[in-house]
């Protein structure tokens, strides 16, 4: 049985990777492509998701299935996996990476904004990831993978007040998980990136803050996603991309609370997530 995985050949096995429109999630799409994954390719704007399917056909001559679906809508996960059923596409690797960033005090947010931002950040993920996965356990084979953040491993953080807590809830849930899949196939993996050239911050519009942070900071979302599809493979369960990123993390590890704390309240203007408390 071991060797039968070990052999498992990802060609023509179908990845299904949410927010396929941009950033970190277009770039995922691509990697596996041309790892030979064909393609599932989900998010809210239907024309980019045509443009890259089109893309992957032609570049790496993968099959490629766009369903457009808006996660912030409770039964989008289960419309997607009836959708995916029917064109009888078994997806053998999950890539939960649909997401945006918040901004503003949490009382001076609305609560339907609150309710949108948890069901696209943890639940659509926990549904999604409740859908496929019997069937890649069935297989004996699946890679599910989260994209969660650095921000999930520090402390939280103001302005930002549900970022962080939608992050680490990912990561403890991809640890968990993973623990449930022993001997079966199945790897799951939280990928927790920091800063990455994407569309995110001009989509939270902190885009002038975070610029004038040091590039040192940056990544580009090849980079990132060519980790993170290296790590799913690898089964990895967490894995914090690129050298500063991790020395950032291990550190706030090792920190006392209250002085991470600190260090992370300091931090956050400079990174435009507390600018708007008014
Ligand atoms: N960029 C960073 O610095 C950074 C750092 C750490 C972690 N991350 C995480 O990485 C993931 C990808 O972010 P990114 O940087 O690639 O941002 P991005 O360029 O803004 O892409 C976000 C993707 O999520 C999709 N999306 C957003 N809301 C959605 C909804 N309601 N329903 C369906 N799809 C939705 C967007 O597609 P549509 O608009 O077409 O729906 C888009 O494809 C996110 O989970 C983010 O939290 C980003």
């Amino acid at each position: 049985m071991a060797t039968d995985r070990a052999a498992f050949h990802v060609r023509d096995r179908w990845a299904l990777v949410t927010g396929a429109s941009a950033g970190i999630g277009l770039a995922y799409a691509r990697v596996a492509a041309e790892h030979g994954f064909d393609l599932v390719l989900t998010a809210r704007r239907k024309p980019r998701l045509d443009e890259l399917a089109q893309e992957l056909e032609r570049t790496y001559g993968r099959r490629t299935f766009v369903v457009p679906a808006d996660l912030a809508e409770p039964d989008a996960p289960q419309r997607l996996f009836d959708a995916v059923q029917q064109q009888g596409i078994t997806v053998d690797m999950l890539v939960n990476n649909a997401g945006f960033g918040s901004r503003g005090y949490f009382r001076k947010t609305q609560w339907k904004d609150h309710a949108a931002f948890l069901q696209v950040m943890v639940t659509s993920v926990v549904h999604l990831t409740h859908l496929f996965e019997p069937g890649m356990v069935e297989r004996g084979w699946g890679k599910i993978v989260h994209i969660a953040s650095l921000a999930g491993l520090m402390p939280g953080s103001a302005g930002r007040t549900l970022y962080g807590p939608a992050k680490a809830f990912l990561i403890k849930f991809a640890e968990g998980l993973s623990g449930e899949h022993d001997e079966d196939g199945v790897t799951v993996t939280a990928v927790c990136p920091g800063f990455t050239y994407s569309e995110f911050h001009d989509v939270v519009g902190n885009r002038d803050a975070v610029s004038r942070l040091p590039k040192l900071m940056w990544m580009d979302a090849d980079t990132v996603a060519r980790q993170a599809y290296e790590a799913a493979m690898q089964g990895r369960v967490v894995l914090v991309n690129g050298a500063p990123n991790r020395a950032l993390a291990a550190l706030m590890k090792h920190f006392p609370d209250r002085l991470a704390r600190e260090l992370t309240r300091r931090g956050a203007p400079r990174a435009g997530a507390a600018d708007d408390q008014t």
